[in-house]
């Protein structure tokens, strides 16, 4: 039987790779794609994600658009990593299939209600507001909620965004401090296991040879992404972080996971948005996984396979 799956993600770079990777794996039921303010605007990310799945030739899969602003704090952004409209180099168009009525939190209470307990996962690659919002509604969703796949958080690497904190969980520290606390089951790629996954010269070549429209999209996206991480941060392969979600959904074993508790800092501004993990916990009850080791080769080779699938 497929996994049935909701993305959540404001693209953003890494999250086209990621969205592609998942319109082009049949052996998913994608039930939706929310989007939320981050990365660049929420009208930007919700277009972002309709161009996406029009090149994929997904347009069976719905596109709600989400929550334009962080629960508390001003939107940020990240467009000096994304471009200024989110995709790189794609110049950007006015996709041919609509977003859907009705907001991402209302859909994701929906989609996840009207089937069994457990049986719809969720992938959350941008800050968690949508998801927050959902929890605030329907308070039974932790509950009936399979596992969510989360990029955001820092332990051992530190922050990418301050020195403490990492930007998803930064960008909306009061809704991932609620997300982490509903009890929902939480699978975390934080960056200490999405700086293992670094887009190599020889791994972008990799995909540039995936000869689809999805490839040919997802290898811009890494040849954009090396000349940005080289230009802002000096790193000659930066890290790839929101496909990690989908690999580790079709793949678990790429990624090694320890059981924790992870708490979210929201009172200092020094520290705003730290992820505290704390691993002395009962594996047995845990709730939340930590992904502590990933297998890059394995990730990209994922990658590659799937958009070669894919239109
Ligand atoms: C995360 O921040 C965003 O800029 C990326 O899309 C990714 O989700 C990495 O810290
Ligand atoms: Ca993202």
């Amino acid at each position: 039987m497929k996994q049935s799956l909701i993305i959540d993600c404001d693209p953003g770079v890494d999250d086209a790779t990621g969205l592609l990777t998942a319109f082009a794996s049949h052996d998913l039921d994608l039930l939706a794609v929310t989007t939320v303010g981050g990365n660049v605007s929420a009208e930007k990310t919700a277009r972002n994600a309709r161009i996406l799945r029009q090149i994929a030739g997904r347009e069976d899969v719905p596109v709600f658009a989400g929550a334009e602003r962080p629960l508390r704090r001003e939107p940020a952004g990240a467009g000096e990593f994304h471009g200024a409209e989110g995709l790189g180099d794609l110049a950007p168009f006015e996709p041919a299939a609509p977003t859907a009525e009705g907001t991402a939190a209302e859909a994701i209470v929906r989609l996840v209600k009207e089937r069994p307990a457990g049986s719809v996962a969720l992938i959350v690659m941008g800050p968690m507001t949508n998801l927050a919002l959902a929890m605030r509604a329907e308070p039974r969703l932790a509950d009936h909620l399979g596992p969510v796949v989360v990029m955001g958080g820092a332990r051992a690497e530190g922050g990418n965004i301050t020195a403490s904190a990492e930007f998803n969980i930064w960008a909306d520290p009061d809704a991932a401090a609620e997300v982490f606390a509903s009890g929902c089951r939480m699978i975390v790629l934080g960056l200490d296991a999405t700086h293992q996954v670094r887009s190599t010269e020889t791994r972008i070549r990799m995909i540039e040879a995936v000869d689809t429209a999805s490839g040919r999209t997802a290898a811009g996206m890494l040849r954009f992404s090396q000349r940005t991480e080289r230009e802002i941060v000096g790193w000659d392969a930066g890290p790839l972080h929101d496909p990690c979600t989908v690999a580790c959904l079709l793949k678990p074993q790429l990624f090694e996971l320890a059981p924790c508790r992870i708490d979210v800092e929201t009172e200092s501004d020094l520290t705003r948005g730290h992820t505290a993990v704390e691993f002395r916990v009962e594996a047995a009850t845990a709730r939340h996984f930590w992904a502590t080791r990933a297998d890059a080769d394995g990730v990209f080779a994922l990658i590659a396979e799937r958009l070669g699938a894919g239109q």
